[in-house]
């Protein structure tokens, strides 16, 4: 339903299942493998590296826990700055806070709407400093634990200038490649650019368990860390000894099953959601004060959610005004994330600018992007999007 009790016709996104997930839940069942251990999470997990190009891959309960185990495999400490993107799901900054750091949220290029390079080469060249071997925050004289890049909306962030960054200064990058697994940068998958990198599997992913994540990385050392942490780091094959304070966060049997299903499918994933993009910025090309997002001339962009921002005055309505008219239809759509620097969650983490992230919450709205949204669906979006707009009105 939505906010005003209409029963939502046209999710914003929902899961798209192709086939094979029936059967292999079948199998989990009828197999007695449903839980925590199997073949489908291994087979999960061996799918995930060879796809986005890694040695290695855990499979985790979400990516949440995916994130916050990335950030302790490299290194990351209580007390710790982690340098982030300011536009994100409130999840990559929770995740910082797992790990007892603290955020630093750079504004994002109006270009791209991802972490600011030249913010970010700022942040660490002018307002740090090294204390004792150690790259600190100069105003909170808190050490620099991590890079963590936000691949938003299925768009990669420039990530050569973040890696140059990164050795320059000896950090390590941790990529949040939670929404946008598929796209490339420079013609390398997203969740390889990196050290290490968290994947999201929950309902409105590209690819859904029902709920899970995964940590890639090639580093065999890094990989086992994650392992051991997903499994109260348990350290003996038969007695219960842990080496160490650590968490459940393993995925199920059950849920990598689907995800195993899903990842076949993933090239026709990739290809509905352009078609669903290109759709989009047709109908924005139509539409006065309407603008779609952008895609940089190096970002291979999947679009997992097909997002535009509304000028008040040449569209005739706001970006909330027309979320509003949306959902009286039955269309669901949702305005981007407030940002991390104003959110109350994160009261007292530093931050860098604002002001982009600022205009894109004010101005920013995802439009059903589900894989499997019909011709008959994008005809009723259209219809009613043209409806709110001025040039109706007029
Ligand atoms: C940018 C970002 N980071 C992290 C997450 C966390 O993933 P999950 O919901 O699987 O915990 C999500 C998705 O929900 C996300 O969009």
């Amino acid at each position: 339903m939505s906010s005003k009790g209409q029963a939502v016709t046209i999710p914003l996104c929902v899961p798209w299942m192709t086939g094979t997930e029936g059967p292999y839940l079948a199998e989990c069942v009828d197999t007695n493998w449903v839980s925590s251990a199997g073949p489908f999470v291994t087979r999960f997990e061996t799918m995930m590296a060879d796809y986005v190009g890694t040695t290695h891959a855990v499979a985790t309960v979400n990516g949440t826990a995916a994130l916050h185990l990335a950030l302790l495999a490299a290194g990351v400490r209580p007390g710790d700055a982690v340098v982030t993107s300011t536009v994100t799901f409130v999840a990559t900054a929770n995740a910082i806070r797992h790990a007892g750091a603290w955020p630093v949220f750079i504004d994002v290029d109006p270009a791209t709407w991802q972490i600011d390079p030249s913010l970010l080469a700022g942040f660490l060249r002018r307002d740090c400093a090294v204390v004792d071997g150690r790259l600190c925050d100069g105003q909170t004289g808190r050490r620099i634990g991590a890079l963590l890049p936000v691949h938003i909306l299925g768009h990669p962030a420039d990530m050569d200038p973040v890696l140059d960054l990164a050795r320059e200064f000896a950090l390590p990058v941790v990529e949040d490649a939670t929404e946008s697994l598929g796209a490339t940068y420079k013609g390398r998958r997203v969740g390889a650019l990196g050290d290490i990198a968290a994947l999201s599997f929950n309902g409105n992913k590209l690819i859904t368990c029902g709920g899970g994540g995964m940590v890639v990385t090639s580093s065999a050392e890094w990989a086992e860390r994650v392992r051991h942490l997903t499994t109260q780091a348990h350290c003996h094959p038969v007695e219960s000894l842990h080496d160490e304070v650590a968490f459940n966060y393993r995925l199920t049997n059950v849920q990598a099953a689907i995800g195993c299903a899903q990842m076949e499918a993933i090239e026709a994933r990739l290809a509905a959601k352009r078609r669903i993009a290109d759709f989009y910025r047709t109908l924005c090309a139509e539409v006065p004060g309407l603008t779609f997002m952008p895609q940089a001339n190096w970002a291979g962009a999947v679009f997992w959610l097909s997002t535009v921002l509304v000028d008040p005055k040449a569209f005739g309505r706001d970006c909330r005004q027309l979320l509003a008219f949306l959902a009286e239809r039955g269309i669901g759509t949702r305005p981007l994330w407030q940002p991390m620097h104003l959110s109350p969650a994160h009261r007292g983490a530093r931050a860098v600018g604002g002001g982009v992230a600022e205009d894109l919450y004010a101005r920013g709205l995802s439009l059903p992007s589900s894989c499997g949204l019909t011709e008959e669906e994008k005809i009723a979006v259209r219809s009613a999007i043209v409806a709110a707009s001025a040039r109706s009105a007029a």
